[in-house]
């Protein structure tokens, strides 16, 4: 029997990819920059398996057209470029890489916090210019964290870690969640409210929920309204999470005081005056992009497509139900 082949969207850092190439027959798509539609379409007609980056839309006519796929693994903890119903549907396996870049992404967080309230970037502009020419106790003056109240809104893993970052900085917690979250009320002492109690009260709000039909615009012009003059809103999530067109008004109008934003609601574009603004700071959907979460994150990949093609289940299986179907099949 030949080896079983898996495709591979774009280059990937990591040791990943040189595991699958161990026992199976890896293409690694050349092109630099997402994949083309017809690419993609051609590498998942050859292959067994296919490894896909957040960029590449898996949608039911592609997964009609491809539903010899045993698995698709993506390379990202998040997976709403994928529709998971049609999958499943299509008795496709999906997974995801979970865990390996919690640290990553909430620090990246907190490095957007700190930035904004440390002014950072303005200070950094500020020298480089030549502008710094003696100490002035007026000058460039931020906010401290110790004793501010932090909302964490999603406390999954990601959310989680953040709340552990902020209780070492003193501050308080209050959360937002579908679920209640024991545990980081205990060892954190986080308060469960809900989302408007939440945007009120915070001086930083930090987003932590993946992207559903439920968390799209979850913070638009109106929830906006309710967060505090002061206050900084982070995003390494997923742009369309907020509204960017209302964050960039209430940013403008002043209404809050500044935001570190990781994710933008139509990647790679930036709503319009976004940049142009000087109380953001704005990084290109690097949160995870640590050489340890993503080199982790090759392996997990990897790991999931081995147990898929090997007849097993994978470690971060998404679609369970699937497993159904594969009973039901003998496959
Ligand atoms: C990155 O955004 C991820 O979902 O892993
Ligand atoms: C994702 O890893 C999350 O649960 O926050």
């Amino acid at each position: 029997m030949g080896k079983m082949k898996v495709f591979v969207t774009r280059k990937l850092p990591g040791e990943g990819v040189d595991l699958l190439r161990k026992s199976f027959d890896v293409r690694v798509a050349a092109q630099t920059g997402p994949i083309s539609k017809t690419a993609l379409l051609k590498g998942a007609a050859w292959a067994d398996a296919l490894v896909t980056l957040l960029t590449d839309k898996i949608d039911n006519a592609f997964l009609d057209k491809n539903s010899h796929l045993r698995v698709i693994s993506n390379y990202a903890v998040g997976y709403d470029n994928i529709d998971i119903v049609a999958a499943t549907k299509h008795g496709v396996m999906i997974t995801n890489t979970p865990g390996v870049l919690t640290e990553s992404v909430a620090e990246h967080a907190i490095a957007l916090m700190m930035c904004m309230g440390k002014r950072v970037l303005e200070a950094d502009a500020f020298t480089r210019a030549g502008k710094y020419k003696y100490w002035d106790p007026m000058l460039l003056l931020g906010t401290e964290f110790d004793g501010k109240t932090v909302g964490v809104v999603g406390v999954g893993r990601i959310g989680s870690v953040f709340c552990k970052f902020a209780h070492a900085l003193n501050m308080k917690i209050l959360y937002s969640d579908v679920n209640v979250a024991s545990d980081i009320e205990q060892q954190y002492g986080a308060k469960k409210v809900d989302l408007d109690a939440l945007l009120r009260a915070s001086d930083v709000v930090s987003i932590h929920v993946p992207l559903l039909p439920s968390t799209r615009h979850l913070i638009d012009a109106v929830k906006l309204k309710l967060m505090k003059r002061t206050a900084f809103l982070i995003n390494t999530s997923r742009g369309p999470v907020v509204d960017e067109k209302a964050l960039v008004v209430a940013l403008k109008r002043k209404q809050i005081a500044g935001a570190g934003i990781d994710v933008y609601e139509f990647e790679p574009k930036l709503a319009q005056g976004l940049a142009k603004l000087h109380n953001v700071v704005l990084t290109p959907h690097i949160a995870s992009g640590t050489f340890e979460a993503r080199n982790e994150m090759s392996l997990l990949v990897a790991k999931n497509v081995l147990a898929a093609l090997n007849g097993q289940t994978p470690p971060s299986l998404v679609n369970k139900d699937v497993l159904e179907g594969w009973k039901k099949t003998g496959a």
